[in-house]
């Protein structure tokens, strides 16, 4: 019953830990009238949010005497929690029409929500549980200050759900969600550029509405200026992390790695906003302009790190992300047909998809000189 429910004594946006964020968020949660919004975020597709383990060991080992400047500035900036209260509602969030929203852009939107919410949270649990197996203290800081960073954000996005009727179970998704295995190695660049990749995408949208006020359709869009410099800082931490080994992104073996994620990364963010035209077109945001000028920004920051960056100017680079987005459509249609021929219909389409991403993969990457003090403060 909720009257026994455990009464938090904050809201999430002023927890100190993700775990009093997460019951914060778990006690305003009544009766909702869909799990919808859990089933998206359960699902694990190439294109959707997932859950990451990792051998939480090695990790723990990592000595950071070779940025210890840089780390500990970096620690207390994070510690002195200039957003501490940011991720909540107050008299700047507008009321939401969410009735009269067209319904193409209410279920668009509410995916763009479903999907932001499972990211958040997938780095919010990976952080807390480096955080608890972790001895190294290090490490422990920093892994517990992002996971109270990343609890407050995806709480932040369930209270915008939650006007909608909707919500994501943070406690059921930890519990039941799939988790991948990566290995430590790939977390840092995948997580470092997801990071990086997070403060452009939300700094873009922020800069866009700031100049077309207009568009702004939804209150949360406001947040995004202090949002993304959370963002920016955990992925500061990865690239210092990195530099700890210089292995990491100078081998041979490793500087294919990381143009594998870049690729990877970048193709999925792509096919995944093509798929929501109607909301880009609420933003006044051209979705092609768009994706070409969040990889320009997370290319030039991670130049900061990565020996490489990829040549999106090249001309098979735009050509074959539109051909991923095309199969990535053909697979999504062949699977609701089913049967022989949308059997074949998909393995086609995966085909279609294998063929465009080796394409972008072979373009020669642009060599990149690394700084020796990775730090960088957000510019945009
Ligand atoms: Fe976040
Ligand atoms: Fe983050």
């Amino acid at each position: 019953m909720n009257a026994h429910a455990k009464t938090p004594t904050t809201h999430s946006a002023y927890a100190a830990t993700a775990e009093e964020a997460i019951a914060a968020q778990d006690a305003l949660d009544g009766p909702m009238t869909s799990e919808r919004a859990t089933e998206v975020a359960m699902q694990n597709t190439l294109l959707t949010p997932r859950f990451y383990t990792t051998d939480f060991d090695e990790m723990d080992a990592i000595d950071v005497t070779p940025v210890r400047g840089e780390w500990d500035k970096l620690i207390a900036q994070m510690k002195s929690d200039p957003n501490k209260g940011h991720f909540k509602k107050n008299e700047d969030w507008d009321t939401v029409d969410w009735d009269g929203m067209e319904p193409r852009l209410k279920a668009e939107f509410t995916d763009f929500l479903i999907s932001s919410c499972t990211a958040e949270f997938s780095g919010c649990v990976l952080y807390k549980e480096m955080k608890r197996r972790g001895t190294n203290e290090d490490i422990t800081t920093l892994f517990q200050l992002m996971a109270r960073d990343e609890a407050r954000h995806a709480g932040f996005i369930n209270d915008a759900l939650r006007e909608a009727g909707i919500r994501v179970n943070l406690g059921f998704l930890t519990q039941a969600k799939k988790y991948t295995y990566f290995r430590p190695k790939f977390i840092y660049y995948a997580t470092y550029l997801s990071e990086k990749i997070g403060y452009a995408r939300y700094i873009t949208i922020y800069r866009h509405l700031e100049a077309h006020p207009e568009h702004r359709f939804h209150p949360i869009f406001k947040w995004f200026r202090e949002w993304c410099n959370d963002e920016f800082s955990h992925g500061e931490a990865f690239a210092l992390l990195m530099k700890t080994d210089p292995k990491l992104t100078q081998s041979f073996a490793n500087k294919l790695w990381i143009k594998f994620f870049l690729t990877a990364v970048y193709s999925t963010m792509w096919v995944r906003d093509h798929q929501r035209p109607v909301f880009h077109d609420a933003l006044g945001v051209d979705v092609t302009w768009y994706g070409q000028e969040v990889f320009r920004k997370t290319s030039e920051i991670s130049r900061q790190v990565f020996p490489i960056t990829l040549d999106i100017d090249h001309p098979r680079w735009r050509p074959n992300l539109d051909r991923m987005e095309a199969a990535s459509r053909q697979i999504s249609r062949a699977k609701q047909r089913g049967g022989i021929a949308g059997m074949l219909s998909r393995i086609g389409g995966m085909a279609k998809a294998s063929f465009a991403f080796a394409a972008i993969f072979t373009i020669p990457a642009q060599k990149n000189a690394v700084p020796d003090s990775p730090r960088l403060q957000p510019a945009y």
